[in-house]
């Protein structure tokens, strides 16, 4: 039997802007399996980030269910979606999101202050995923004092910390060179392997694509191929 960590029947958010209905995501059927590296591709406006955020728990669809590591999140009020965001779910953004007078070990650390772990075992395991990422020598640099392939490691070690099911990386290349997105890659890929976490990415890069299990692409907030890029 297959383990689907990600379900989704029939999701669709409509945005109603006065009399225009806005079809950002229109019935979408997904099964993503456990342990799997996708990307998700499509052109501006196909419905990539609606699809982020209603995988990600950040929103909710108008209509249909989604099902994340079994547990059905799409009727969930704000709280309960917040929780099973922060125990499920770890974000990488094309900007990094670091905040900038912290230290590294102090940007990992945060998803734990939120699901509450002590302070010795946040110091503990953010040391840990920022040496699986290669910085254990870089654990009190704040993101000033790093490049920007640095700060994206920092920023994976904070969506490793808390073991999500899922990471989700939203052109987790864009503002790097070739080299460290070269790099950023190869490190994503390893720690799927791994650590057998499941890593969605949005990209517009086919090269990026290309490197991944399975390709989705969308078009007017419908799956208009998937495929093994084989
Ligand atoms: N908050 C919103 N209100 C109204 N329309 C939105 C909103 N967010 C997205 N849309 C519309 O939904 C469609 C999909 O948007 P989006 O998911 O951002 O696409 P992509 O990330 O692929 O560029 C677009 O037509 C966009 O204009
Ligand atoms: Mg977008």
């Amino acid at each position: 039997m297959t383990d689907w960590v990600i379900e989704t029947r029939n999701l669709k958010k409509i945005y109603q802007m006065g009399e225009i209905e806005v079809r950002a995501l229109d019935g979408i059927d997904l099964k993503i399996e456990r342990g799997s590296v996708v990307s998700i591709m499509g052109p501006s406006g196909s419905g990539k980030s609606t699809l982020m955020n209603l995988l990600g728990c950040l929103d909710r669809p108008s209509e249909g269910e989604y099902y994340l590591d079994g547990i059905q999140v799409a009727k969930m009020k704000d709280d309960e979606l917040a929780e099973v965001r922060n125990r499920k779910v770890g974000f990488v953004f094309q900007s990094f999101n670091l905040l900038p007078r912290q230290t590294a070990l102090s940007n990992v650390e945060l998803p734990m202050r939120y699901s509450g772990h002590a302070t010795r075992s946040r110091k503990e395991q953010a040391g840990l995923a920022l040496r699986a990422v290669g910085l254990g020598d870089r654990m009190t640099h704040k993101p000033t004092e790093l490049s920007g392939g640095q700060q994206q490691r920092v920023a994976i070690a904070r969506a490793l910390v808390n073991d999500p099911a899922i990471i989700m990386a939203d052109e987790p290349t864009g503002n790097l060179d070739s080299k460290s997105g070269r790099e950023i890659m190869e490190l994503i890929l390893n720690l799927n392997k791994t650590r057998e976490t499941t890593i969605i990415i949005v990209t517009h890069d086919l090269l990026i694509a290309e490197q991944t299990q399975r390709i989705i692409s969308l078009m007017d907030g419908k799956v208009v191929s998937e495929g093994n890029p084989e």
